[in-house]
């Protein structure tokens, strides 16, 4: 398995604090990649940098092969780098297929003057997307009238429209009932199991991380303290103690 995304030595400072302070982070193509940790432990941060939102104060960053530590957010988007954003980006008014409709216009920079044929061919790339997010029923219900849980599959829809090959995920269960979390995680494990997507993701709950994971980098204080195989992680029992300690 190739790795699709090394970090080395990633550091980002807010004035003479360190949220991310020196992170190594290797993850390999076609696996679920967790990063956990207390509050505050730098895991946003790190997300930011990935996805070029925020510049790395120092250290590297290497998307399948290119050096994009640095690069703005829509070229990071264009490499098959994306995240799914919380509901800042879905567009209240508009329908499912519609919220869709216009993040692939943006992929494929066709705005004005479109074609008929090229219009159809939108709706129909984009009921692929929505049907794989499990919102088929939905496609043409307004996106604020949605459950929460099928926002978060809606966010999830939209960064998919970008046809990644790296998808971020930041929380994605957080405030979601037990129901909606168990269709998440079936959503992100049928992404990298039946497109081949590899998925990084921050979670808090410990049974939805060990449950997904093939990998997980534990960070604490803008560090990483551990890292490996999701059961190596689970049976470090130094780590567990730091991670549940602070958190408690
Ligand atoms: N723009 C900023 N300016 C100053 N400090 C910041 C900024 N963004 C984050 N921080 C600080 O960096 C640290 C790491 O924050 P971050 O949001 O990355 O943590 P986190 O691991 O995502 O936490 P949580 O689990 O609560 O989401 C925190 O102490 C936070 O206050
Ligand atoms: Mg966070």
């Amino acid at each position: 398995m190739s790795d699709l995304l090394v970090a080395s030595g990633l550091v980002r400072a807010f004035g003479s604090f360190h949220a991310v302070d020196g992170v190594d982070l290797t993850v390999a193509e076609g696996t679920i990649h967790s990063v956990i940790g207390p509050n505050g432990a730098g895991k946003t941060t790190l997300f930011r940098l990935l996805t070029g939102i925020l510049r790395p104060t120092s250290g590297r960053l290497d998307f399948d092969g290119d050096q994009i530590g640095g690069k703005p957010p829509d070229v990071v988007a264009r490499l098959g780098l994306a995240q799914a954003f919380q509901t800042t980006n879905i567009f209240p008014r508009m329908t499912v297929l519609e919220s869709v409709r216009a993040a692939l216009v943006s992929r494929h920079r066709r705005t004005r003057d479109m074609l008929s044929w090229f219009h159809s061919r939108l709706t129909d790339e984009a009921m692929e997307v929505i049907d794989r997010v499990g919102l088929s029923e939905f496609a043409d219900v307004e996106s604020q009238t949605l459950s929460h849980g099928d926002q978060r599959a809606l966010e999830v829809a939209l960064a998919l429209a970008m046809r990644p090959r790296l998808l971020l995920l930041d929380e994605p269960t957080a405030g979601m009932s037990p129901f909606e979390s168990q269709r998440m995680v079936a959503l992100v494990q049928g992404l990298t199991r039946d497109m081949g997507l590899t998925v990084i993701l921050s979670e808090h709950d410990m049974d939805t991380v060990f449950g997904i994971s093939d990998e997980v980098t534990v960070m604490h204080q803008g560090k990483v303290i551990a890292d490996g195989p999701a059961a190596e992680v689970r049976a470090n029992d130094e780590v567990m103690a730091i991670y549940l300690g602070s958190e408690a």
